[in-house]
């Protein structure tokens, strides 16, 4: 990868510029020179810098060309899916009845707890070629289908396997997806289980590995009060908090986030004014799910718009689960977000690119300026627009040669 080579032959070149909050460079016949796996230099192909005139050249045979994807929020492993559930939320049901039945995440943690890490491993390698097919080239992956010590273990295990086989991703530690069976409801003994026993063994047994943790702050599970404990014991771990917040109800997670200063606070559909303002002064990301909310047949979405005026850098992704957004498609999350968010087709691109990264603290991801890692996507379009445009259109980029 240390081989200088030019990317040429391009209709265009299309770039978050990382100095700014959204602001998208756009290059007509473009060039893009490349240097141990990393961007060196992007222009006009025409500009290009006499030293690189003897590098070899790559053709791109007239695509548009864009920084990979990078999803921020994914549930990555769990075992079974949840078919049957789904077709009953069609006919009716709620998905907090589903929940309160003992079904839903329920369900996937009774599978879960079943699989064995080569099992997790193997899941996880498919998933992960199918995002990366589609242009994902780096995403965030949370335990919390184990909901006890030692699956949330064989959990982490997998994903440390994972990244050992060379896949880009960054692990978050999520024992508080839910509260636990044996916990019996008693949040607060759960909670404190997460924060004084769980978190500190899972870091303890795979150092290294987990970056983030994470904590359900909803109605019926963690309170923002158990869930600023459960990211303080991750903090003391060295583990950056990102937090499930206000997605069916407003329960002040986004302010919770703000004065945790955590990486991000994700979902959002019922975040209010403050928490936006909040999170904009504190530098916390908002994740927006929108793939989430349509599974759920609901009609809240998230107030994109409302947090872009508040000063807020909004990063969107899929939230890959088997309950509520079983989707590995990235263009699916970009139409909607400028169909149904109302951002353009920009803010969305960067939404889904540099900020997913920022979210992340992955400063050379999510854009093509010099230094970022040499993560380009190649798509076969006139013009790029036409990624949103064609609903349904199953683009797949190409990407370089290695
Ligand atoms: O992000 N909110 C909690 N977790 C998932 C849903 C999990 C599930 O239904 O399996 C989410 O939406
Ligand atoms: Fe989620």
């Amino acid at each position: 990868m240390s081989e200088r080579r030019v990317l040429i032959n391009l209709r265009g070149l299309l770039t978050p510029d990382p100095k700014q909050a959204w602001a998208v460079d756009r290059i007509p016949a473009a060039a893009l020179a490349l240097e141990g796996g990393r961007v060196t230099w992007l222009g006009a192909e025409a500009d290009l810098p006499a030293a690189w005139a003897d590098a070899p050249r790559v053709d791109g045979g007239g695509a548009w060309a864009t920084p990979g994807f990078v999803d921020p929020h994914t549930h990555l492993l769990f075992g079974g899916n949840r078919s049957g559930e789904f077709n009953r939320r069609l006919h009716g049901v709620s998905y907090q009845q589903i929940a309160a039945e003992g079904g839903g995440i329920r369900e996937t943690v009774r599978a879960t707890r079943a699989a064995s890490v080569a099992e997790l491993v193997d899941l996880g390698e498919a998933r992960l070629r199918a995002f990366r097919e589609r242009g994902v080239v780096h995403l965030e992956a949370k335990t919390g289908y184990g909901l006890e010590l030692e699956a949330e273990s064989r959990l982490t295990a997998a994903y440390a396997e994972l990244r050992r086989r060379g896949w880009s991703l960054d692990v978050t530690l999520l024992p508080a997806h839910d509260l636990a069976p044996e916990f019996g409801g008693d949040a607060e003994a759960n909670a404190r289980a997460v924060a004084e026993d769980w978190l500190p063994e899972l870091v303890r047994r795979h150092p290294g590995v987990a970056r983030f943790c994470d904590v359900f702050v909803e109605t019926g599970v963690y309170s923002a009060e158990q869930g600023r404990r459960i990211c303080q014991a991750g903090q003391a771990l060295g583990l950056i908090p990102r937090i499930h917040a206000d997605e069916l109800s407003w329960t002040g997670g986004a302010e919770l986030a703000a004065e945790l200063r955590a990486a991000s606070a994700d979902h959002l559909m019922f975040c209010s004014a403050a928490g936006m303002k909040a999170m904009a002064a504190a530098d916390v990301t908002p994740v927006l799910l929108p793939g989430t909310t349509l599974f759920l047949g609901m009609r809240d979405w998230a107030p994109a718009r409302q947090m872009i005026e508040a000063g807020c850098r909004v990063a969107l992704a899929t939230d890959f689960n088997p309950g509520s957004c079983p989707c590995v498609d990235p263009l699916t999350i970009l139409r909607l977000g400028c169909l149904q968010l109302r951002l353009t087709f920009e803010e969305a691109f960067t939404a889904m690119t540099l900020h997913a990264a920022r979210s992340l603290r992955h400063p050379d991801l999510g854009h093509l300026h010099p230094g970022a890692r040499a993560d380009v996507l190649l798509w076969d379009v006139e013009e790029l627009l036409e990624l949103v445009y064609w609903v349904g259109e199953p683009y797949r980029p190409r990407f370089l040669p290695a």
